[in-house]
């Protein structure tokens, strides 16, 4: 097999998610919240979330520490297949899962954000253009060996071979359609196999490699996302089993998947938040504008100082019920949450739908009933 091909294997869809990515999706959470599944109490606890819901009291859901594994397991699968779907339908937001780059996530602690956007990072794949390296490198003759020796760099880097291989053999024995084996199979070939320089070619190789190879380090990061995972509520007990559990079943090392957790009440606009949303390519509010606006000054405050500190080019993504949860009373008006930020003068709208359903196939499996969204959605540009 080509070097190109088996560079490949490691973030290919098909070999990552077997036959249905959705249903793979399903599986990552599922295995992620094994712990809440196995609680005997997960029923009352989930009556008692979907009461304090009914009354809009949000922080008697989230303020406790008991019901975060229970709302995880119960909200996190059909917002992470809808927010990888929305991804994948939305070349801007794809190019961000390219890197280098930082998305900062608020109110994401759940996971879904998590599992979503690794989802799709696995199609947004980077290896691709090892084919584009390879062929210029190819064109320089007099150094042959030395290109090859580049490309091999080059796609040990890109692929994060040693994290991949693994990270697979983890997933031998499991859900994977077979694809764990190949693709470790793959990585082993890659390192082993991609270069057969001739003695000459070997000794320019080496040379051109040990030169070579120092200056590349930088490039070893520069397809990888930083997923920040901003809460008011410490969600370390879901988040840090559904890393691990992402890192296998997705095969994405920290060369390409870099999380990291920044806990605070965002309402209370942080220094270190502002600082994070200055450093973001895509900043999102999945499912939790309309919460915040529960606290309406606050909000509309927390809106125009992270837009005044999103750097220019910088997207933001908002989802969040197309239903009367959304509405927002100002004075005797009422308008929907999203209405606020479209009128901003340095957002330019860059994708706007009112009112859009996420349906779970009804061929997915899941311990809990999957829940069908109706949401609005927004994708701005910082101008
Ligand atoms: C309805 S959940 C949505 C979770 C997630 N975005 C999703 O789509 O599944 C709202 C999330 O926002 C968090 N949250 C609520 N108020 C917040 C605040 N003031 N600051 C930061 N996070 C907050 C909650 O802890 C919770 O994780």
């Amino acid at each position: 097999m080509e070097d190109k091909k088996k560079a490949a294997i490691a973030n290919d869809p098909k070999k990552v998610f077997g036959r249905s990515p959705d249903q793979h999706i399903l599986n990552v959470v599922r295995e992620s919240c094994q712990e809440a599944f196995n609680l005997p109490s997960f029923e009352t606890t989930l009556q008692t979330i979907k009461s304090h819901f009914f009354d809009r009291n949000y922080d008697a859901v989230f303020q406790n520490p008991a019901h975060l594994p229970v709302y995880s397991a119960r909200y996190a699968p059909s917002r992470a297949l809808c927010y990888y779907h929305l991804f994948l339908d939305h070349p801007v937001l794809m190019k961000t899962l390219e890197g280098p780059s930082t998305i900062l996530c608020i109110g994401s602690g759940a996971g879904s954000e998590l599992a979503g956007i690794s989802a799709a990072m696995v199609h947004a794949n980077p290896v691709l253009k090892v084919k584009k390296v390879k062929k210029s490198a190819d064109k320089e003759k007099s150094i042959k060996g030395a290109a090859k020796a580049e490309v091999q760099v080059e796609v040990q880097a890109e692929a994060g071979a040693e994290e991949m291989s693994k990270d697979t053999s983890d997933t031998k024995d499991n859900d994977t359609n077979g694809a764990a084996e190949d693709t470790t199979l793959g990585m082993e070939k890659l390192t082993v196999t991609s270069s057969e320089p001739t003695q000459e070619q070997s000794a320019e190789a080496s040379a051109a490699a040990v030169t070579k190879t120092k200056p590349k380090k930088p490039k070893a990061n520069k397809h990888q996302v930083t997923v920040v995972m901003q809460d008011y509520v410490d969600w370390s007990r879901i988040l840090e089993p559904m890393e691990t559990v992402i890192r296998s079943r997705m095969v994405l090392g920290p060369e390409r998947l870099q999380c990291e957790t920044e806990i605070g009440n965002v309402l209370d606009l942080s220094d270190s938040l502002l600082e994070r949303v200055a450093k973001a390519d895509l900043i999102t509010f999945m499912f939790v504008l309309n919460e915040l606006f529960q606290d309406k000054k606050r909000t509309m405050l927390l809106v125009s100082k992270i837009v005044a500190a999103m750097p220019s080019g910088a997207h933001m993504l908002v989802a969040d019920s197309a239903g009367s949860f959304s509405n927002l009373k100002v004075g005797e008006r009422t308008y929907m949450v999203y209405m606020l930020l479209d009128h901003l003068k340095s957002l330019e709208i860059v994708y706007q739908d009112d009112a859009t359903w996420y349906r779970c196939p009804p061929s997915l499996t899941y311990p809990l009933k999957l829940e069908n969204m109706r949401h609005f959605v927004r994708i701005y540009k910082k101008l």
